[in-house]
């Protein structure tokens, strides 16, 4: 090889081994590529907004919004910047890794010919979580089912006996007779399920106990944060104590992060603070809040997810992952370029 040659193949190894691409291949290493393109198995941007992460029999099961591929304003929203695009139903991508997914196509399809279906894409379709009901073998998952406006703000429920679908879907109601929109769901030690949504038109958030079967509000739920506008919300829970991560309410637009703190799923909830450190923290790294994941087997291993909203292409929206550091029960999110998940979970 001529030396010239040599020299401008390091100069693409090097742009390629500092992400000179803006691109997170999948491939066998183990770094985390915070706010770059991410891409499936298959080299496909990975389309799964909103979402929130499973966990089962040694699989990591990502599901989220499958954002359609043109954007646009919707003008019959004159309160705010209400970017919209086709509603494409629930994605689900499999890993082992938690760096490299797998497609694992549409496990709730969106509807193309009926637009009285709530699943119609021209409808919102937002945040889906799913968890295991182990009595009933069932996956359940959850999801803001909106009219195109976001003035239906209901709460759909969908089940599968498998994580990888086809879902069938159930209806959606008003959880506690009231307002449904941004959600999660959260799994406790017990096998107890609750559904956390904002409610009141996102000014108060309702954390409601489901029955067994995880399919209903059982009917017992608190208020939390009243008045306080808090939206994106994503639960854990760390050596008995609760942890709840929420945005503000400024649409897709980025805000400061905060976090509570609780003895109990239900309440009292102590806020925190934000969580977030280092360069632009008091925007959450431009990102907004969708899950917390717990590292499988794994001691004091959280990464917090969030979603780095693109209001005007929202398809390609992008993910920041980074993970959650512990002083005491204090929590931190710090700003990283790039990460190791190996060398950080150890
Ligand atoms: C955000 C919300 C997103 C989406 C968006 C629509 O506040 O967190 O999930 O609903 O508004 O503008």
């Amino acid at each position: 090889m001529k030396k010239n040659s040599i020299f401008y193949l390091s100069l693409c190894l090097i742009f390629t081994a500092c992400g000179g691409q803006k691109k997170q291949d999948a491939t066998t290493n183990s770094l985390i590529i915070p706010g770059t393109q991410w891409l499936d198995t298959n080299g496909n941007h990975i389309n799964a907004h909103g979402g929130g992460i499973l966990y089962h029999e040694g699989t990591y099961y990502w599901y989220g919004e499958y954002k359609g591929d043109s954007t646009y304003w919707n003008p019959k929203v004159p309160s705010w910047e209400c970017y919209r695009t086709e509603a494409g139903g629930v994605s689900c991508y499999s890993s082992g890794d938690l760096v490299n997914w797998t497609f694992e196509g549409l496990v709730l399809k969106a509807e193309q010919n009926d637009t009285t279906s709530e699943l119609h894409y021209s409808h919102v379709l937002e945040r889906p979580k799913v968890i295991y009901n182990a009595s009933t073998g069932t996956f359940v998952m959850w999801l803001h089912v909106d009219s195109h406006d976001y003035a239906k703000a209901a709460a759909g429920v969908a089940v599968c006996d498998s994580p990888t679908g086809d879902f069938q879907y159930l209806g959606s109601m008003r959880p506690n007779g009231q307002m449904s929109r941004d959600m999660t769901l959260f799994k406790d030690d017990d096998g107890r399920a609750y559904h956390i949504y904002s409610s009141e038109n996102n000014q108060t958030l309702y954390i409601s106990l489901l029955t067994d079967d995880y399919l209903q509000p059982s009917g017992i739920f608190t208020r939390n944060f009243v008045d306080q506008s808090r939206e994106a919300p994503a639960v854990f829970k760390r050596k008995n104590k609760y942890y709840l991560l929420s945005s503000g309410c400024t649409g897709w637009d980025p805000n400061q992060a905060e976090y509570a703190m609780a003895d109990s799923m239900l309440g009292a909830w102590t806020v925190m603070g934000n969580p977030c450190r280092g360069k632009d923290a008091g925007v959450t790294f431009y990102g907004q809040s969708t899950f917390v994941l717990p590292v499988a087997h794994q001691k004091d291993a959280y990464i917090a997810l969030f979603d780095k909203w693109n209001k005007t292409d929202l398809i390609d929206s992008r993910y920041i992952w980074l993970p959650v550091a512990f002083k005491g029960d204090s929590i931190a999110i710090g700003w990283k370029e790039k990460w190791d998940l190996a060398k950080v979970f150890q």
